[in-house]
């Protein structure tokens, strides 16, 4: 009951807010049910996407114009933009707002170091919305993972959303591909508390961009929900709701104590239906916990549940580096063969070569 309850709080507000900017981006006003049921009828069974978390990101620094374009490269249907915003309000992709893990800020910036409340967590560092483009655009984006390629000798930039179409736009024309983005937005409420809309900017730069139409090469995600409410009742981009830590609650719902475990039940599933066609779990979710001493995964029965419901399911994140494998198997090509036979509709990987290899090596056996 309580999961039903959900949004009825936050929504009516902040969707006015948006309705007045939503018309230039192939906005419709549709009822959560009608899109619920014109989405049942348009989906079909179909080979699993490869969508490049981040770029090729396990060969490149993350959120790269140079680690998307190597994703394509790698055979990727999709490359998965994070994203945040500058003070000047361009969306930039990079994984968290704070960005001296990923770039070389402390060093260029060194006194605008300052420590804020983001999402509840007090942090320190320097963070992107206090910055603008031009500032962000001196910045040097590097790896941010001690075990991968360092690459410090080559000269990274930190591209902005309208950049990464552009590169997906030349790629596709180049090659006669239809790649698409699968952006997803960062921080949702945090933003707008400093008046910034990620969502707005977003649907501007996709129209700009020409990509109002592109709907089978569009998926929005977020962890938070009233975002993805909002957006489901504006425009008819595909949606995806993220799920993370099921112990933790996504942050726009934490006062309803709402966890992303109460999310993936058979109630909540119906809730997240309504706004949103697709589920972007953590791969965990989909299987048998405590299963070590077996030589394989064991499925749970939340994919099966979410089929029901007509969901696609892209679960996050297949890496090769054999700690982030899960247990009891060590291989990654078997983890991905795993989950295309379990039958999931994508896989966001880090190492996007893997995921194309070990789908080639599985497709004649899919359904
Ligand atoms: O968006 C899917 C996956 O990327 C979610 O995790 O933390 O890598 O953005 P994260
Ligand atoms: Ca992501």
């Amino acid at each position: 009951m309580i999961i039903a309850k959900w949004f009825k709080s936050r929504n009516v507000g902040a969707l006015l807010g948006l309705v007045g900017v939503l018309t230039v981006a192939g906005c419709v006003s549709t009822t959560e049910s009608s899109r619920a049921t014109e989405e049942v009828q348009t989906q079909s069974p179909r080979r699993p996407l490869v969508i490049a978390h981040r770029g090729a990101s396990g060969y490149l620094p993350e959120h790269t114009l140079e680690a998307y374009i190597r994703g394509m490269e790698m055979g990727a249907d999709f490359v998965e933009p994070d994203l945040v915003m500058t003070k000047d309000g361009v969306l930039v992709a990079r994984h968290e707002n704070e960005i001296s893990d990923t770039t070389n800020v402390a060093s260029v910036f060194p006194d605008r170091k300052t420590t804020k409340v983001i999402e509840d967590a007090k942090v320190t560092g320097w963070f992107v919305e206090d910055f603008t483009l031009a500032e962000v655009k001196k910045l040097k984006a590097k790896q941010r993972l001690a075990f991968r390629p360092q690459m410090d000798q080559q000269a990274f930039l930190v591209p902005t959303l309208a950049e990464i179409i552009d590169a997906v736009d030349q790629y596709n024309t180049k090659h006669g591909k239809k790649i698409g983005i699968i952006p997803e937005i960062k921080h949702s409420t945090y933003f707008r508390s400093v008046g910034l809309n990620i969502e707005k900017e977003l649907l501007r730069v996709l129209a700009e961009k020409t990509w109002s139409q592109k709907l089978d090469q569009v998926y929005i995600q977020s962890f938070e929900v009233g975002n993805l409410r909002e957006l489901a009742a504006t425009t008819k981009y595909s949606l995806v709701q993220l799920l993370g830590d099921p112990k933790e609650s996504p942050y726009d719902l934490k006062s309803k104590k709402i966890t992303y475990r109460d999310m993936v039940t058979n109630e909540g599933l119906r809730e997240i239906r309504k706004y949103a066609m697709a589920l972007g779990p953590y791969k965990k979710y989909l299987v048998v916990e405590n299963n070590a001493k077996d030589d394989s995964l064991v499925a749970n029965d939340v994919l099966k549940n979410a089929r029901l419901l007509d969901f696609r399911i892209f679960p996050y994140t297949f890496r090769n580096e054999s700690f982030f494998i899960l247990k009891p198997l060590t291989d990654p090509m078997k983890e991905y063969e795993f989950f295309y036979k379990l039958g999931v509709d994508g896989v966001f990987s880090d190492f996007p070569d893997t995921a194309v290899k070990a789908l080639k090596a599985v497709e004649s056996v899919l359904n």
